[in-house]
């Protein structure tokens, strides 16, 4: 069999454990041809492409980013070769092709395969929020590192009695948010999925201090924002679910509250030092099973489907079904993570 692997859209640790799974796998243990495509979908409608022996992933397990390199999707391009799907067909000559990434790149998969193409996906984000699985790999890594952020923020924040304000990724989903804020023991947690109230945030310091307590941690996802009215802002933009998003929350929520608490008030925005690093050993095994089972899928002829976590399980479920609805945090998860502080 020969099979085209490529990691498309925004990087996330674990991608390289996949590729040499893959290369595992298919080249290891069932004598398969695999290739690698560059740089995403670029690489694979340009042609560039590498073949791919356990030799050349040897070392990358703990690796962190991609080797292949990843580039965001040129939509149009990819509508255009679907349009003459035979002829990419032909040219790629594939009897699999393995894309890895998140919700574009598996819209992306779902298109060539609905135009004929042998496609397995594989999901990955750290943001956590493909419906169709119960986790993606990078998640954990991305919430150890906002953990561990937030752990070395509380001790210079108590030696200065500030409020430290903690901007986590999540532009439509609050999990990182959620998980790192309870893992820190954060006394704010603001996600996108449920507007806060700057003065419950107020209230909240004020009652800590009163209490002797000497500083106070707030993390706020990316795609936070405050509910209508409850702080002076400017516009924010609507988003393609219709929500309106403000760029730079994190710094604007410090700012209002040092401005009401006259406290000072500390934005720390993590950004992508979240993506970047070695993969915690939780990512690297649910990396390694994907990208197994995707090789297994390929050889049963499972394609237009993509691998998926459920419970303990790695199962394959369509791709239609990864990007039909994002995964939100329920607001019972909300209310577990506002009881611990
Ligand atoms: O989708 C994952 C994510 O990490 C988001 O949380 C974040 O907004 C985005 O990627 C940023 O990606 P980039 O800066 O690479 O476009």
């Amino acid at each position: 069999m020969r099979i085209g692997v490529l990691t498309a859209g925004g990087d996330c640790p674990g991608l390289n454990a996949v590729i040499r799974s893959v290369v595992h796998r298919a080249v290891h243990d069932r004598g398969d041809e695999v290739i690698g495509f560059e740089d995403g979908f670029t690489g694979l409608l340009d042609g560039r492409h590498r073949p791919l022996d356990t030799n050349d992933v040897a070392g990358i397990l703990a690796r962190g980013g991609t080797i292949l390199g990843s580039a965001r999707l040129e939509r149009d391009r990819l509508r255009e070769a679907c349009d003459n799907s035979e002829e990419l067909i032909d040219r790629l000559g594939l009897d699999a092709l393995i894309p890895i990434g998140g919700e574009g790149t598996l819209t992306a998969a779902r298109m060539l395969a609905d135009a004929g193409l042998p496609v397995v996906g594989v999901p990955k984000t750290i943001d956590n929020d493909i419906s169709a699985t119960d986790r993606t790999f990078g998640f954990d890594t991305a919430v150890g590192v906002a953990t561990e952020a937030m752990d070395r923020l509380k001790t210079t924040a108590e030696s200065h009695q500030r409020v430290m304000v903690v901007e986590v990724m999540g532009r439509h989903a609050g999990w990182i948010a959620l998980e790192a804020g309870m893992a820190a023991g954060a006394h704010g947690i603001c996600i996108p999925e449920r507007p806060f109230e700057v003065d419950d945030l107020v209230k909240m310091v004020e009652e800590r201090f009163a209490r002797e307590k000497k500083f106070a941690l707030i993390c706020v996802a990316e795609g936070a924002h405050p509910a209508q009215g409850s702080m002076p802002y400017e516009k924010g933009v609507i988003d393609q679910y219709g929500h309106e998003r403000f760029v730079g929350i994190g710094n604007r929520l410090a700012s209002e509250l040092e401005h009401r608490l006259g406290k000072e008030a500390k934005p720390v925005i993590l950004g992508h030092v979240q993506r970047g690093g070695t993969p915690t050993a939780y990512d690297r095994v649910l990396a390694t099973r994907f990208g197994w089972h995707a090789v297994e899928a390929a050889h049963r002829g499972d394609f237009g489907q993509m691998t998926a976590l459920r419970g303990t399980e790695i199962v394959m479920t369509p791709l239609a079904n990864a990007v039909s609805e994002l995964k939100r945090v329920p607001q019972d998860r909300m209310d577990e993570a506002e009881s611990v502080y």
